[in-house]
């Protein structure tokens, strides 16, 4: 099969196109024909060498990835609700394998596009994410119709997948923050935000609006400034670190004082702890995506230009979300 394998950690051009000799499903697993793989700032990290002495994730060489969109080539021994054929998207879960013409899965991390219309490209982009988004919003939050809800880096990969599930969830209200006008004008005319504003305008620039639950994937100064907009008993969800201010904390006085509820979710270690939570979080998602409400902008590149595109989730120079096709 046709891979991008990280041969080191290190700058993007460790990133080479290879062939390997195509993977098999073992028990429990499946095996899809891959037509799109999405590129994600935790791909960067891991291609760093961030994180490269937490147990279990990757070691080079290795192919980077975690979500793909394609079709079913072989089921292993044992799995059963998959047909070879069968449009799929694979969950964000996972470590790697994605940047490559064929993908192992475990089943539990396989869902079937199969009986919606949805564009392999927009599935996924959006499914993966929009799984995890209500997963995160109705567990780890506990949200409720009614509530008004604040989501930072409004276009980025992640964050696109919230304003969508919110409004499914009967949000009263769902605003986002950018730092440029381009990407607000991209958010504003494709994503079911109310109203898009600048990040470095926070906290005043919103007077005395206050919300019921902020989505944090951004981290550092944004993060600072959540903890004066959330309503009485408000929730402050982290989900990532986007800005890369790893060394960011939050005054444990502000949270107690403000009666603030701080929560974090990880879909890497959530979900194979709660498998339970996958199947309503899928169906909602795949609805959610459908009917148009997670309409990111979408960029497809060729598999070849997978460190050019690592290069621009850096350097912050992408617009919505990244797809390779093998
Ligand atoms: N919790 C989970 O399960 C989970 C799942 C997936 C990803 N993540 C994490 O979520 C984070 C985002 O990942 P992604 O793939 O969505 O990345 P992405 O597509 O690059 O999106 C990041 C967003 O953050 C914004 N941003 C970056 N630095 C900022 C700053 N200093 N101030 C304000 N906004 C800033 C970016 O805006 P600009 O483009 O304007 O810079 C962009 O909209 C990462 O930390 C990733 O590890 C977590």
């Amino acid at each position: 099969m046709k891979a991008v394998q990280a041969s080191q950690f290190g700058a993007p051009s460790v990133l080479t196109v290879t062939d390997l000799p195509d993977p098999t499903p073992g028990p429990g697993q499946v095996a899809i024909d891959v037509t799109h793989a999405a590129v994600g700032l935790i791909d960067v990290y891991l291609r760093q060498g961030l994180f490269k002495d937490a147990p279990g994730l990757p070691q080079p060489p290795y192919v980077p990835g975690l979500e793909v969109a394609g079709t079913v080539r072989a089921l292993g021994e044992g799995v059963t609700g998959f047909t070879v054929g069968e449009k799929v998207v694979s969950l964000s879960t996972h470590g790697t394998g994605g940047y490559a013409s064929v993908y192992v899965s475990d089943q539990a991390r396989v869902v079937s596009t199969q009986d919606y219309d949805i564009d392999p490209a927009l599935a996924v982009a959006a499914v993966p994410n929009a799984l995890m988004a209500h997963i995160a919003l109705t567990r780890a939050i506990s949200m409720s119709a009614g509530e008004s809800v604040l989501i930072h880096g409004a276009l980025g990969g992640l964050a696109a997948a919230f304003p969508g599930i919110a409004r499914q969830l009967g949000a009263s209200r769902v605003v986002g923050t950018v730092r440029s006008e381009r990407m607000a004008a991209a958010a504003a005319s494709k994503l079911p935000y109310d109203t898009i504003i600048d990040s470095a305008q926070l906290p005043d620039m919103l007077g005395d609006e206050k919300f019921d639950a902020i989505v944090d994937p951004v981290g550092g100064l944004v993060r600072t400034h959540s903890l004066d907009l959330l309503a009485p008993s408000g929730r402050l969800l982290l989900v990532g670190n986007a800005s890369g201010d790893w060394d960011h904390g939050i005054d444990g006085n502000r949270i107690w004082q403000g009666n603030i509820t701080v929560a974090g979710f990880n879909a890497g270690s959530y979900v194979p702890a709660h498998p339970e939570a996958v199947q309503p979080a899928a169906e909602a998602a795949l609805k959610a995506v459908a009917s148009g409400l997670a309409d990111t902008e979408i960029e497809v590149l060729p598999l070849t230009d997978a460190a050019n595109a690592h290069e621009r989730l850096e350097n912050h120079t992408t617009e919505g979300r990244i797809v390779l096709t093998p």
